[in-house]
């Protein structure tokens, strides 16, 4: 089998995640890492690892050098959320040659949001001759891709409701902060309006997605402002401590109508004080179905995998800015 060289772009939580996960796979080799956190840039990336080990591979701040001198067909690109900060990186990719696979979530879905900027990402992606998709579990899966291959055996969709109820004090310390976890309720407010923490990003571009994948125009597509979920007793977390009274982490509800109808609900739990998890898919039509995956995907491992599993789809795609509900279904690699 003939490997699929990947450079890491953002060597973080997800990027060393997806690093590691990649070293146990046959399908794909590490030749490049880029960051700009000054405490990793000359490391070895090896070195940044769960299990530290030395792989050959120093982590750089100077992209452009690192592209001209290795032989890569992908770069995974973990650095941000936000579309118009990882623009300059997808860019560069795409310049260099590189299909792009990222984790950003509003290149998830950016057509309705930013038409001009996706519309930009996909005449240079064109140009070049690559692939550039936004992917993780959510979005990317969970709360879009799935529901709309979901309705693959129905002859009529009426709505469709998918619900999030995941304990964050299992996922990893960025997760945990931008829920808000340990914050007070005034905090917690303050940073979600002043942008300091972003709470989960992404439910609009879920919400267009399904409506694309449907063929639905909405009359709108809104995301309500995160609730704060308020801890009665004392939490222990990653994060530290949390007493009685303080944040264990959010809710947040977003929807799409038509024709005056709610016909799309994105419900996201993340906290720590959650005891049941699972991810819950609800499609009114005909026929309807239930689908419920009890315990939940974990977040960070689902990413790592979708992120990872959508490398080769991305490779063999046509070249521009594609999203996940138009690539081939995404499976299990080696
Ligand atoms: N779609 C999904 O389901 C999904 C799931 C998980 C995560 N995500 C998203 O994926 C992104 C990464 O998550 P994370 O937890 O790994 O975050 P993180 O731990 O903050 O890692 C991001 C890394 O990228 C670096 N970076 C930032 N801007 C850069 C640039 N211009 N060039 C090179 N490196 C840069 C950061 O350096 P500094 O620390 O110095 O800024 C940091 O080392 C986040 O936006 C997160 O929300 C999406």
């Amino acid at each position: 089998m003939e490997k699929i060289n990947v450079v890491i772009y953002g060597c973080g939580v997800m990027g060393r995640k997806i690093a590691e996960a990649i070293l146990d796979k046959e399908s794909f080799e590490i030749v490049g890492a880029i960051d700009i956190a000054p405490e990793i840039i000359g490391k070895d990336l090896g070195e940044i690892l769960e299990t530290p080990g030395e792989l050959g591979i120093t982590i750089q701040e100077d992209s452009d050098g690192l592209f001209q001198r290795v032989n890569a067909q992908a770069a995974i690109l973990t650095t941000t959320s936000h579309l118009k900060s990882v623009l300059p990186q997808i860019n560069q990719c795409v310049k260099a040659g590189l299909n792009v696979i990222s984790t950003s979530e509003e290149l998830s879905y950016p057509w309705e949001r930013v038409p001009d900027l996706a519309k930009e990402i996909d005449d240079l992606a064109k140009g070049h001759g690559v692939t550039v998709v936004g992917t993780g579990i959510n979005p990317g899966f969970l709360m879009d891709t799935l529901p709309i291959f979901l309705t693959s055996p129905c002859l009529k969709v009426n709505s469709i409701k998918v619900t999030r109820m995941m304990n964050s004090a299992k996922r990893r310390i960025p997760f945990q902060k931008k829920v808000g976890t340990g914050l007070t309720q005034k905090e917690f407010r303050d940073k979600i309006e002043n942008g300091v923490i972003t709470g989960h990003v992404g439910l609009l571009e879920s919400i267009n997605m399904i409506a694309s994948g449907l063929h639905w125009t909405l009359d709108e597509a809104i995301e309500l402002p995160p609730d704060p979920v308020i801890t009665d007793k004392e939490i222990k977390t990653a994060v530290g401590t949390v007493k009685p009274g303080e944040v264990i982490g959010l809710t947040s509800i977003a929807f799409g109508r038509k024709n005056g109808k709610k016909v799309i609900t994105l419900e996201f739990n993340a906290n720590a004080g959650v005891e049941e998890e699972y991810d819950e898919i609800i499609i009114d039509g005909l026929p309807s179905l239930r689908q419920k995956i009890i315990g939940g995907v974990h977040g960070d491992i689902g990413t790592v995998a979708v992120t990872i599993n959508t490398i080769p789809r991305a490779v063999e795609a046509s070249p521009g800015l594609i999203v996940m509900k138009d690539l081939p279904p995404v499976s299990a690699t080696l």
